[in-house]
């Protein structure tokens, strides 16, 4: 458990995760404790609750110097660009997400930071990987820009945990679903759009096929892993910075058809673009075992719970006018 006194530093604190992580860990450790940080312009809301500082991971200096500044022990990397950015713009996608990561690390064993976290994906599986309860240990050829990133992202937090005992951790994520901030640019973003345009518009267009079944993940099963593993006995751990983690999987057309229990005159229609590549490279479903065994991982929310619960709080931020959806 980190010691209340540790300063944790967040990196892309603006993005979906980061929008929900800084204010869970503010509440555990303390408002002051938590620096969020971001090259983009925070809400209100994770500006008035605690530090923000602008920060561009691409420069080992600015994180030096904000490292040293605030004498940071923790840091939760979130900066990134996502799969379908980074098919758009793969020079950028290596320049944040690996050399973004790279500055992370360096400015950690050399200023002493004491433990890292850097979120993985489903994406660094490829077409060769089995794609049905797909394994912990197993083939890793991505075919996406992001993917490659994330493989060699893995494999550089491994090698910094064996050669200078950085403690540096990491999950697998699948899609994650979440209703505070919007998700940007990666392939699972259906999922969270589908249903805004739901209580919307009650239509929704999909850029995937209705059969296209992705492994997902409620952003509360989301937060949990991460506060989960960073917490766990380092000396349990077998894997470090690859931890498959799943909680449901589902295709485009079973999540419109739960819609529709709720919504009974919602309708889907489907226009595949690039992205129907990009999720065919991906798995259907994961076998998390090694993350349930090496630290307890166990989700809480399944499709049905999912949607309700995501149904429940959209429709309330509605009625009170703060539903915000481009
Ligand atoms: N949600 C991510 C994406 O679609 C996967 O890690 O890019």
């Amino acid at each position: 458990m980190t010691p209340e006194t540790e300063t944790i530093l967040v990196t892309g604190a603006s993005g979906q995760i980061g929008s929900e992580l800084v204010p869970a860990l503010r509440k555990l450790y303390g408002n002051d404790k938590v620096i969020a940080s971001d090259v983009a312009r925070p809400s209100p809301a994770l500006e008035n609750s605690g530090p923000f500082e602008k920060l561009d991971v691409t420069s080992r200096q600015e994180i030096g110097q904000l490292v040293q500044r605030y004498r940071v022990k923790v840091i939760y990397h979130l900066a990134a660009i996502l799969s379908a950015t980074g098919e758009k713009f793969p020079q950028k996608a290596w320049e944040v997400n690996i050399n973004g990561l790279y500055n992370i690390l360096e400015a950690s064993r050399e200023l002493g930071v004491r433990q890292v976290f850097c979120p993985s994906s489903i994406a660094v599986f490829g077409p060769a990987t089995p794609r049905v309860n797909t394994p912990q240990d197993t083939v890793l050829s991505p075919t996406t820009i992001y993917g490659v990133t994330k493989v060699a992202g893995e494999h550089l937090c491994d090698y910094y945990v064996r050669k200078y005992n950085l403690d540096v951790r990491g999950c697998r994520f699948p899609g994650i679903i979440s209703n505070e901030t919007l998700p940007g640019g990666g392939t699972t973003d259906y999922a969270v759009a589908i249903f805004y345009e739901a209580i919307i518009n009650r239509r929704y267009t999909c850029f995937l096929k209705p059969e296209t079944r992705l492994p997902m993940m409620y952003m509360p099963d989301c937060l949990k892993s991460i506060i989960e593993l960073m917490a766990a006995d380092f000396s349990r751990l077998k894997h470090h910075s690859n931890f498959n983690v799943t909680a449901m999987s589902f295709s485009a057309a079973e999540l419109a058809a739960e819609i529709k229990k709720h919504l009974p005159d919602f309708e889907v229609d489907y226009r595949p673009d690039f992205r129907q590549a990009i999720a065919d490279s991906w798995p259907e479903s994961i076998d998390d075992s090694a993350a349930r065994e090496e630290w307890g991982w166990k989700p809480d929310y399944d499709l049905a719970a999912m949607t309700a619960d995501m149904l429940r709080v959209l429709v309330e931020k509605q009625r009170q006018g703060r539903l915000e959806y481009p």
